[in-house]
């Protein structure tokens, strides 16, 4: 099946009312008309109304970068779906793993997030992937499994509503990236996983994350079940993000040329 690419930007606690208006205007300028591959931008959370703004009338999209599992009340410092939702946020990243080692976001955490995503018809983009200890001792598919099960658990059919991330914990941020062929293998168990939960598993964008880069991204955007990237780093630097961009866009036309369809 022909997936439509997405790169997705997360820019961390990073940024500025100058330093964003200046990435923005130097993506909106450079992004090649007609880009055939979907992009957005997980900013935080105080700059998102700036971002709407900026992004008003181009085909990038505003993302969040966490969300409440509560709908409203007594929660100091949280941020619900609803005032996502106001602000325009069509994507919100779920269970990154900045989110699980940092501020404790068990499993149960991360699907109710996404329900709460879902319902408020937001795109949890839902985070999953090992530490090097867990890799190192063969439980890499047992854990992404694991984690992407309570999220398959907790919401049902909509299930096919979702994107998915394969984020080894050990690529991120450290220059070290997973080979195509590694992230190829676990994207192939979380399709296979999906599709034992839904008819519309083929639909459900699964994007490789961790140590993205302009350099890596056509080999690993070349493997069948890679659909895309959230892209930490690289995202924050114009030329960098949009060459990766344009080598989604590629691969999409190349997965086009394939299938047959233009
Ligand atoms: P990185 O971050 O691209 O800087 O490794 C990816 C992420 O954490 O989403």
């Amino acid at each position: 099946m022909n997936r439509p690419k997405l790169i997705a930007g997360n820019w961390k606690m990073n940024g500025s009312l100058a330093a964003n208006e200046a990435l923005l205007s130097a993506l909106r300028a450079g992004l090649p008309q007609g880009a055939a591959c979907a992009v957005a931008v997980a900013v935080p959370a105080p700059y998102l109304a700036q971002v709407q703004t900026l992004v008003s009338g181009s085909p990038i999209a505003l993302g969040a970068q966490d969300v409440s599992q509560h709908d409203g009340g007594a929660y100091t410092g949280e941020v619900s779906a609803a005032m996502l939702r106001d602000f325009g946020a069509r994507y919100v990243l779920v269970g990154h793993s900045e989110r699980r080692q940092y501020h404790g976001e068990s499993d149960a955490d991360v699907a109710a997030k996404a329900q709460k995503a879902l319902a408020a018809g937001i795109t949890p983009i839902v985070c999953v992937g090992e530490t090097l200890a867990e890799r190192e001792a063969g439980e890499t598919e047992h854990v992404v499994r694991r984690q992407l099960a309570a999220v398959i658990h907790a919401n049902g059919h909509c299930i096919s509503e979702i994107v998915v991330a394969y984020e080894p914990v050990w690529a991120i941020g450290t220059g070290r990236t997973a080979t195509p062929e590694q992230a190829q293998q676990v994207h192939a168990v979380l399709r296979a996983q999906l599709a034992a939960a839904t008819t519309h598993a083929a639909r459900v964008p699964i994007l490789y994350g961790g140590s993205m880069n302009a350099a890596n991204a056509a080999e690993l955007l070349a493997q069948p079940d890679i659909d895309g990237g959230l892209v930490g780093g690289a995202s924050l630097k114009a030329q960098d993000f949009l060459q990766i961009i344009a080598a989604a866009s590629a691969a999409q036309g190349d997965a086009a040329t394939v299938s047959g369809v233009n």
